[in-house]
């Protein structure tokens, strides 16, 4: 099995500016391999990296799909940013509360899923957009929520 150090490596070595283009490709694979970013990975990425976990940390915080707490095996992530918003975002989000029994940002107690109100999605076009894991759910409505959770279940 492939250390998370070589594995980071190999990603290094595909960026020709070296350690600090390569670090998101190097969080998404400590996230692959616990699932968040603790602050022992990211202190991992910046050793194999040669930057500081400083560094390391500033990225992480930027972007929603880098976590730095546990999350559920599934991650709901809801875009509430304008487009999504004025095509009833709020209104999904609500659904997917009510119908998990949690608020966006929490995590189901069995720790099955995380919801999320996240920003833009890139798919505004779209809206709303529900990212489930990677896999995005375009044109989603309140009606449609019971939809999506059905398919977690197949
Ligand atoms: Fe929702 Fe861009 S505003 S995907």
């Amino acid at each position: 099995m492939t250390s998370l150090y070589d594995e980071i490596q190999e990603v290094r070595a595909r960026y020709p500016e070296g350690s600090r283009s390569a670090v998101l490709p190097a969080l998404r694979l400590a996230q692959e391999r616990d699932g968040w970013l603790s602050r022992a990975a990211l202190e991992e990425v910046a050793d194999a990296l040669e930057v500081t976990p400083a560094f390391c940390y500033s990225i992480a915080t930027f972007y929603d799909m880098l976590h730095l707490e546990p999350v559920g095996r599934v991650t709901i992530d809801v875009c509430t940013n304008l487009p999504c918003a004025l095509c009833g975002a709020q209104e999904v989000v609500e659904a997917f509360e009510s119908e998990l029994g949690i608020r966006a940002g929490e995590t189901t107690p069995d720790g099955g899923i995380t919801l999320r109100a996240v920003e833009c999605l890139g798919g505004c076009g779209y809206a709303t957009v529900v990212a489930v894991n990677d896999r995005y759910r375009q044109h989603a409505r309140a009606e449609t929520v019971p939809e999506i959770l059905g398919e977690l279940d197949g």
